[in-house]
């Protein structure tokens, strides 16, 4: 269970929980009450250690009944960075450390003071930093495994000036929101077939108090939705395209007081086997994320509920599974895709851009001013860019650089990359309108432009996070596993967007 959340105004030397975490570094000083509760001892102490309060050097001490707990945790935050993002992104590290190290020590409770002059926007990220670290997933272990014995119940963060329960709030509400991408990706795939994503995000909506239709094989039929029908019909397991619906309250003005409508578009590939192209062992193992971007959907539209920007957001999942059988899509085949273009499958691993395509097609039908589709979409990204960044694409400058500028301050790495013309020269097919597959390279590129194809012509960027949606060594605030890359993004750039 995740730990609850409240805020505190006051001297955080007074608290009274197991822990205290308090930061250090050319951002804060030691409070004069800690100072003074270890007669000043502590700095020499320090010094010994080798400890620089640079961002990530955590140091636990037993207070022996000197201050109200038993454990003081110092977190180095180092230097406030003027660039966007950063230094949200070093609070976030810290916290993430120190509260971990505070569950290691074996606190329930954890108090943390944050840095003097910090914000709502600092108190925000030190929040998700917070609740991020302590992410786990535990849903296939056993008896003692399932319920670790270090566990944090509760966390108060200590501000000296305003309140900050708002902020506070809004950090936990965009972490459960994170939490909820990692949950959906580190599912099994046999536990996350289209039918029971669908089932998920029905629960989800009905929590959140969002609108949610699931197009189920027949409603995709007969409103011929073929590249997503293609990609499914390999599987025993058959597609369903999911959208969930958030409107703005207030005003009587058109959609509610929205000033626009945003699509969310998350590939949802339950499993990618690659289909009769089959993938290699190794390179299958993993095709579980295959549906991060959906996931990512998901957990931002369940925070979206609770952050209710001035935007309306519509949430669309393209749930199918990628596999071979005797009723499995062929290459060579052609296909009409929603938009009523035709394409040839250049190979049937290259599903995400199939099944994007025809959502696309339906959230510019359904009223999208832009569109952002997230997909773990190619291997091509892996190599161009590595897991830290994420491949960002697109077909207008302006809303590049609003989402780029968004991304950066929620602490997120997104890099552009080209979407020219003559890339598409490779997307060309002797029997149909397009084909899937473009030639050897600069394939995160062709796999764009693809989709870009069937948006109608509305502004839109796609975010490739293939390696992004889930990392295998812990981070400072990311465990093992799914990472719930761009929820964030997503949730700061529809905030934008509103204001
Ligand atoms: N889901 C994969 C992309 C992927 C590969 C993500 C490895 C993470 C790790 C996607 O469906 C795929 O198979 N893409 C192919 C496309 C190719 C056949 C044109 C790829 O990138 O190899
Ligand atoms: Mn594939
Ligand atoms: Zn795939």
């Amino acid at each position: 269970m995740a730990p609850t959340f409240t805020a505190k105004t006051g001297a955080a030397a007074t608290a009274t929980s197991d822990a205290l975490i308090v930061p250090i570094g050319a951002g804060a000083a030691l409070p004069a009450a800690i100072v003074g509760a270890f007669e000043g001892q502590l700095a020499a102490v320090l010094e010994a250690r080798g400890f620089a309060g640079k961002t990530g050097e955590v140091a636990a001490f037993s207070t022996f009944g000197r201050l109200g707990v038993r454990t003081l945790i110092l977190t180095g935050i180092g230097q406030p960075s003027g660039e966007s993002g950063r230094w949200g992104e070093a609070l976030r590290r810290a916290y993430g450390a120190a509260i971990k190290r505070a569950r290691d020590e074996g606190a329930r409770t954890v108090a943390a003071a944050v840095p003097a002059g910090a914000g709502a926007e600092e108190i925000g990220a030190i929040v998700e930093g917070l609740a991020l670290a302590l992410y786990t997933f535990t849903r296939y272990k056993t008896g003692a495994a399932a319920t670790p014995a270090k566990a944090i119940e509760a966390v108060e963060v200590w501000t000296e000036g305003d309140d900050a329960a708002a902020a506070v709030a809004h950090g936990a509400a965009v972490a459960s929101g994170v939490a909820l991408a990692r949950d959906l990706v580190n599912t099994i795939s046999d536990d996350k077939t289209p039918s029971q994503i669908a089932a998920w995000a029905q629960q989800v909506a009905e929590e959140a108090g969002l609108a949610c239709r699931v197009l189920d094989r027949a409603a995709l039929e007969a409103g011929g939705y073929n590249a997503i029908l293609t990609v499914g019909k390999g599987s025993a397991a058959e597609p369903r395209l999911i959208e969930m619906i958030y409107e703005p309250q207030g005003g009587g003005e058109p959609q509610g007081g929205a000033t626009k409508t945003v699509a969310l578009v998350g590939k949802t590939i339950t499993f990618d086997s690659g289909g009769l192209d089959l993938k290699s062992a190794d390179g299958m193992y993993s095709m579980k994320t295959d549906m991060g971007g959906g996931a990512s959907v998901l957990g931002a539209m369940k925070a979206v509920a609770a952050l209710k920007p001035g935007v309306k957001v519509i949430g669309l999942l393209t749930a199918a599974e990628n596999m071979p059988s005797g009723t499995a899509m062929r290459p060579s085949d052609v296909v009409k895709a929603l938009n009523g273009k035709t394409f040839e499958i250049g190979n049937t691993d290259a599903e995400g851009r199939m099944v994007l395509a025809d959502a696309v097609t339906h959230a510019a039908r359904a009223g999208a001013d832009e569109i952002i589709d997230l997909a773990t979409l190619t291997g091509a990204k892996m190599i161009a860019l590595g897991s830290l960044a994420v491949g960002a694409f697109g077909n207008d400058q302006p809303l590049m650089d609003r989402f780029l500028a968004s991304a950066a301050a929620a602490g997120e790495r997104v890099w552009q990359l080209p979407t020219w013309d003559e890339y598409k020269d490779g997307l060309k097919s002797d029997i149909a309108d397009l084909k899937s597959t473009g030639g050897r390279g600069g394939g995160a590129i062709t796999a764009a432009l693809f989709i870009g194809e069937f948006v109608e012509g509305k502004p839109w960027v796609h975010l490739d996070i293939a390696g992004s949606v889930a990392t295998d060594a812990d981070g400072p605030y990311t465990p093992k596993g799914a990472t719930g890359v761009m929820v964030r993004s997503l949730l700061r750039y529809l905030e934008d967007a509103g204001k």
